[in-house]
């Protein structure tokens, strides 16, 4: 499984690069704004920023919801690098600018899906990624795991190439969760993927190791 991290932040990126496991990054406008990044010329820059730091797929949103305006800010968003994938909302036009940007050889994740027709539908427009949104489901009182069961049920049945990416990830179960249902990826936040090095038994483990050295060195 792929582990994308789930925010704009540098700092937090770099971190995740640092501990050798990232294989990429997920941004939407909101954690654009969240980093204070506003206004068309600083929001490509950052984009651009944050292809320097990691080697693997980019996800960058459109803002329009209309088709051409979708192609227009899509083209420009692949050409800042390869490694950028087109991030489009899964409504009707954005299925056919999936459509476009597949023909075209451009990277695409069809984001806010919460149902498996949906999902089926991104897939038959060629999209690279799928984005189901588990925490929101959650929030909702739906379980957003069945959500990735059914996709990959789905998909395997018909051996679709869409890559499940399991999104609004909020704690580690959710990842263990994932990996369990075989999502291809999982884009979290720091915060959750850094949890999944906590066990309290690693933590007593260790202190009876260093304990019992440093007894035995003194
Ligand atoms: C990433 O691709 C999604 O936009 C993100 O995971 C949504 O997360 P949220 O539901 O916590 O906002």
């Amino acid at each position: 499984m792929k582990f994308f991290i789930d925010t704009a932040n540098l700092d937090q990126i770099k971190e995740a690069q640092d501990l050798g496991i990232l294989d990429g990054v997920t941004t939407n406008p909101s954690l654009m704004a969240k980093e204070g990044i506003t206004g068309k010329d600083n929001i490509l820059q950052h984009y651009k920023d944050i292809c320097e730091l990691v080697d693997g797929d980019v996800s960058a949103e459109v803002i329009s919801t209309d088709f051409d305006g979708m192609l227009k800010e899509g083209e420009e968003l692949a050409a800042l690098n390869e490694q950028i994938v087109v991030k489009v909302p899964m409504i009707k036009e954005g299925i056919k600018a999936i459509n476009y940007f597949s023909n075209k050889g451009i990277k695409t994740n069809c984001t806010l899906v919460f149902s498996s027709g949906q999902a089926l539908l991104a897939a038959k427009a060629g999209a690279t990624y799928v984005s189901p949104f588990i925490g929101r489901l959650d929030d909702i009182s739906t379980d957003g795991m069945n959500l990735i069961e059914d996709i990959r049920t789905i998909y395997d049945n018909y051996m679709f190439d869409t890559e499940i990416l399991a999104a609004s990830v909020r704690h580690p179960m959710h990842i263990n969760q994932c990996a369990l249902m075989g999502a291809d990826v999982v884009t979290a936040p720091l915060s959750a993927i850094t949890a999944l090095l906590n066990h309290p038994l690693t933590t007593s483990g260790l202190e009876k190791f260093l304990a019992d050295y440093n007894k035995g060195n003194k």
